[in-house]
């Protein structure tokens, strides 16, 4: 290494410009322990291969094990001097074996070393994401199953449209994210493939044993090509969308969340463990948890458009621009999963007014479909059972009264097909009704919970 701890100063003369040197460092600092692992792989395989002295492998892999151990008790100083965590390691590595260290670089470039770290971390963080995702679906199964019948009113266009159980609406939740898990397991797959000894960009020229090195660093395959595996960062705007996207279904929680805590809607209490107060107005609660979350996601679509807007129109193959895209899989790591943990401890705790909320349900003629139905029932094509239904709303509107405050002649006067029984329509009956498979009816909700548990487990 040159005075400086540069690993690259064989070429150069003059020294590093200070301010060049902290607008080229790298923001990868807390990626040491893939980069260790990664490096005790490659020079395992080395020393396997005959490509560096046994000796010499052993001394590396062994100074790497303390490193690694200097590195978990904070004992390595961050020391703008070197470039990045690769310079650092082997910095560290050299101060503690002396010149074996020399010889770890043998095959290699930081082009592939740093496409492994980040397919090792990228990897780490989809399990994390997939698993955060696991334990907040499996707490929406639980909360569908214990409101599977509770019935509360659906929106379309912010109006009341037609009763379900808020088990049923939590549910849909459930579906977005199971959708999102599968998303990361399948980024998993393509992130999962090992780019060690694509060299600079044009392979190497060494008998390496590739498929050792991935077998020991839990990669399902190696890449095929050479260039291909050091530009390409594809993995890391796949992450960043599953992130958003993950992000903006919570986001659509959140709102949610926020709306039925205002006393306009007053279906939900916000636990005070889940609220903030305010500075000025001594009665004000907070859903701040869920406002933050859906911030957020402005947040992450920014990553997934800061790494997209990075790779367009890069040249082929390694170019220090990717360096930024520690930046952002790490920040989209860092949002989405503790945003998934908090509200996975939130929603169980949420206070629902199931009283209000089912009163709620039959109001503002959310039953009108279910009159209609009643009509298709008896025989009357459905537009037509729309349009008499559509009346009777009418007649209700003017009398400011509910569809079934009507008296039971406005009914028969409306359609002959109509019986007293129609005016047993309720809440609990529309519910009932939709007892097919995705429906709302309480024995499908709770089927569906069951299914959707079964599918993360
Ligand atoms: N710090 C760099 C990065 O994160 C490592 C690779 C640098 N390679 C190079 N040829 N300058 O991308």
């Amino acid at each position: 290494m040159s005075a400086e701890g540069r690993t690259w100063g064989g070429r150069f003369t003059g020294g590093m410009h200070e301010l060049t040197r902290e607008y080229t460092a790298g923001m990868d600092r807390d990626l040491w322990e893939f980069d260790i692992a990664g490096s005790i792989a490659h020079a395992r395989m080395l020393g396997r291969q005959g490509i560096i002295p046994a000796a010499d492998a052993d001394a590396i892999i062994a100074g790497l094990e303390t490193v690694r151990e200097k590195f978990r008790r904070g004992e390595i100083p961050w020391n703008p001097e070197l470039e990045d965590i690769h310079t650092h390691i082997e910095a560290a590595l050299r101060d503690l074996i002396g010149d074996p260290a020399g010889r770890l670089h043998t095959a290699r470039s930081r082009n592939d070393q740093v496409a492994l770290v980040n397919r090792m971390a990228v990897r780490a963080l989809c399990d994390d994401a997939a698993a955060a995702l696991r334990e907040l679906i499996l707490v929406i199964c639980e909360l569908a199953e214990r409101h599977a019948a509770d019935p509360m009113p659906g929106y379309t266009h912010v109006q009341r449209a037609q009763p379900i159980t808020l088990g049923h609406h939590l549910l849909a939740y459930g579906e977005m994210l199971l959708r999102d898990r599968d998303r990361f397991l399948d980024c998993r797959r393509r992130v999962n493939v090992m780019p060690l000894g694509s060299g600079a960009l044009a392979g190497a020229p060494y008998p390496l044993d590739r498929e050792m090195v991935a077998r020991e660093l839990g990669f399902d395959a190696i890449s095929r090509n050479s260039i291909d595996a050091t530009a390409d960062r594809d993995f890391v705007a796949e992450f960043c969308f599953a992130c958003a996207m993950t992000q903006v279904h919570i986001s659509r929680l959140a709102e949610e969340i926020i709306l039925w805590a205002s006393s306009e809607y007053a279906f939900v209490r916000l636990p005070d463990a889940f609220a903030t107060g305010s500075s000025i107005m001594p009665q004000k609660k907070n859903a701040d948890v869920a406002e933050l979350a859906r911030g957020r996601a402005g947040r992450l679509i920014g990553e997934l458009t800061g790494i997209l807007a990075t790779l367009k129109g890069l040249p082929l193959a390694y170019n220090r621009d990717l360096q930024e895209d520690k930046a952002y899989y790490l920040a989209a790591g860092r949002t989405l999963i503790p945003t998934l943990q908090v509200f996975a401890a939130m929603l169980p705790a949420l206070q629902f007014d199931l009283a209000r909320m089912h009163e709620a349900a039959g109001q503002g003629y959310a039953l009108a479909t279910d009159i209609a139905d009643y009509l298709v029932k008896k025989g009357m094509p459905f537009r037509q059972a729309h349009a008499v239904v559509g009346g009777l709303v009418r007649e209700a509107e003017s009398r400011g009264c509910e569809l079934n405050e009507l008296p039971f002649e406005v009914y028969r006067a409306a359609s002959p097909l109509f019986e007293p029984d129609v005016l047993a329509i309720t809440v609990e009956s529309a519910l009932d009704a939709r007892d097919i498979p995705g429906g709302t009816a309480p024995r499908r909700v709770r089927e569906a919970a069951r299914e959707l548990r079964t599918l993360v487990s």
